[in-house]
């Protein structure tokens, strides 16, 4: 029996033949150039003079749909360049399992779901333009389309920004990391955004930036004292843990600010999508604010909360002016009736989000930077998607504890493999994944991919509660103590405004 992930939606067996190849060629095609060297190159097999996959259309196969039929010469049937590429993917597996007995079947395949997303945290460490391009590769064998990349953070802010050039000047430094108490550096140019665009597409993967605002900001206040209520000079955070110096929302110069950056992200981002964070925004400065507490009020508004929810509203309809479908993470909120529906979840949890489009980002299944001990694989393969208006899933690898793509593979893989399932064949349990793992992981190796073993991935108890200790022992940052602190000195400088 064949082993494919993620699972085609159908495998029809035409008869008990089989076939070699011992060399390849294909047809033409719409594929980016690098879309076809990576096929190539990863087949191993010699170039043949005569085409063995032909390229055929087929105007009723929808969007990133396929059919392959294989015989003496294997035939793709498209409507779409992500459809070519797809049938490629499956090829290539089919190649690598079945060497020289390819089957005689016609496999027929299309996405449950449009969006199937794999999030980068390049704020807390900062992963190089080769690491992305490896990710990409990464994603493309799993048939992923969204490339989110996280930007901007308490630990350093990732992007060149042409009108505001200390925030990579100096936001992208960071003295220490809780991690392992080294400093850490890095942003990506524009030159350097555009490769990574283009080489995403070449694989027809979309690339969702985050601006993540109004919390998690540390870094462009470090740069931007003024950004923030009680202005005064602060560091980029070293230290993990959810900082209470957030963008000050009552100033129109941090609203000009949000706007700027969103300004020249539109240039640099073609794509559909954009994530503007609105998780963890503590409202003990909101409170306090002169200028926070005057927009409120102006606003008719009772608590900094709702305060939140216009700011967010209002950052989506700029976003929505330039034709973009904005997301933010549904992370710690408790009701989002406030919030407009067509301000789209990254959703962490099971809420009731009515007809809100959301991708599945459950922290129960998809939080893939938590240790095994917390998701195991067989958590991450036997979850539902959310139910309500559910646009796709996404693996979201935040890197606190990620400071380099050995640990990103670590802890990346195999979860991804049955996320990656879930994403598009709709389906995923661990009674059928664990059929394929041993395909899996020669799969990965053969691709140098790292991952978790079996006892690591599912660990037994003790070795799960070991992972949870040592994740939670780094997890204890001064940060909690610190913010004690801090808010007192904040509450005097208010006192006496
Ligand atoms: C989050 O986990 N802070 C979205
Ligand atoms: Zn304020």
């Amino acid at each position: 029996m064949l082993k494919l992930i993620p699972q085609p939606q159908k495998i029809e067996k035409i008869s008990d033949k089989t076939f070699s190849f011992t060399n390849i060629k294909l047809g033409t095609n719409d594929l980016s150039v690098e879309a076809q060297e990576e096929f190539i190159s990863s087949c191993s097999l010699p170039f043949s003079k005569s085409e063995t996959i032909i390229f055929k259309t087929n105007t009723a196969l929808s969007d990133e749909e396929y059919i392959i039929e294989t015989g003496n010469e294997i035939t793709i049937f498209s409507n779409s360049t992500s459809g070519q590429l797809y049938a490629l993917q499956t090829i290539k597996q089919i190649l690598f399992q079945c060497k020289d007995k390819i089957p005689h079947i016609r496999i027929s395949d299309k996405p449950a779901y449009k969006f199937r997303g794999f999030m980068l945290d390049a704020g807390r460490y900062f992963f190089s333009v080769e690491d992305v391009k490896k990710i990409i590769i990464r994603m493309v064998l799993h048939k992923l389309n969204v490339l989110h990349l996280h930007l901007t953070e308490d630990q350093g802010w990732r992007i060149e920004i042409k009108k505001y050039p200390l925030l990579t000047e100096k936001g992208s430094i960071r003295r220490k990391t809780n991690f392992n108490h080294k400093p850490h550096s890095g942003f990506y140019t524009k030159q350097d955004i555009k490769k990574i665009v283009d080489y995403a597409h070449a694989f027809c993967i979309k690339v969702m930036p985050e601006f993540d605002i109004p919390g998690h900001s540390r870094a462009a206040i470090a740069c931007y004292n003024n950004l923030t209520c009680f202005p005064r000079p602060l560091p980029v955070a070293d230290h993990w843990g959810v900082k209470h110096d957030v963008l000050c929302v009552g100033r129109e110069q941090t609203m000009q600010f949000v706007y700027d950056i969103l300004d020249e992200f539109f240039e640099m981002f073609p794509d559909e999508y954009i994530h503007i964070g609105g998780d963890e925004v503590p409202k003990h400065r909101w409170d306090l604010c002169p200028a926070c507490s005057a927009k409120r009020e102006a606003l008719g508004l009772k608590t900094s909360d709702e305060l939140q929810f216009w700011f967010m509203n209002r950052i989506k309809d700029y976003c929505k002016e330039h034709g973009k479908q904005a997301f933010m993470w549904s992370w710690d909120l408790e009701d989002d009736s406030l919030l407009d529906t067509d301000l789209g979840f990254t959703k962490c949890d099971d809420m009731d989000t009515k007809d809100r489009p959301f991708i599945d980002t459950s922290t129960k299944a998809n939080y893939i930077d938590l240790p095994y001990g917390y998701i195991s694989l067989k958590d991450t393969a036997d979850h539902k998607v959310y139910s309500g208006n559910a646009l796709g899933v996404e693996a979201a690898l935040w890197t606190e504890y990620v400071p380099n793509m050995k640990k990103a593979d670590l802890m990346s893989f195999p979860r991804t493999g049955c996320i990656a399932e879930t994403g598009w064949n709709g389906n995923c349990s661990w009674d059928s994944f664990k059929e394929k793992l041993d395909y899996y992981y020669s799969y990965l190796d053969r691709n140098d991919i790292g991952y978790a073993k079996p006892n690591k991935a599912n660990p037994n108890k003790l070795r799960a509660k070991l992972s949870i200790l040592l994740f939670e022992r780094r997890q204890l940052a001064w940060e909690g103590l610190h913010n004690i602190f801090d808010d007192k000195k904040i509450e005097k400088i208010a006192e006496n405004k």
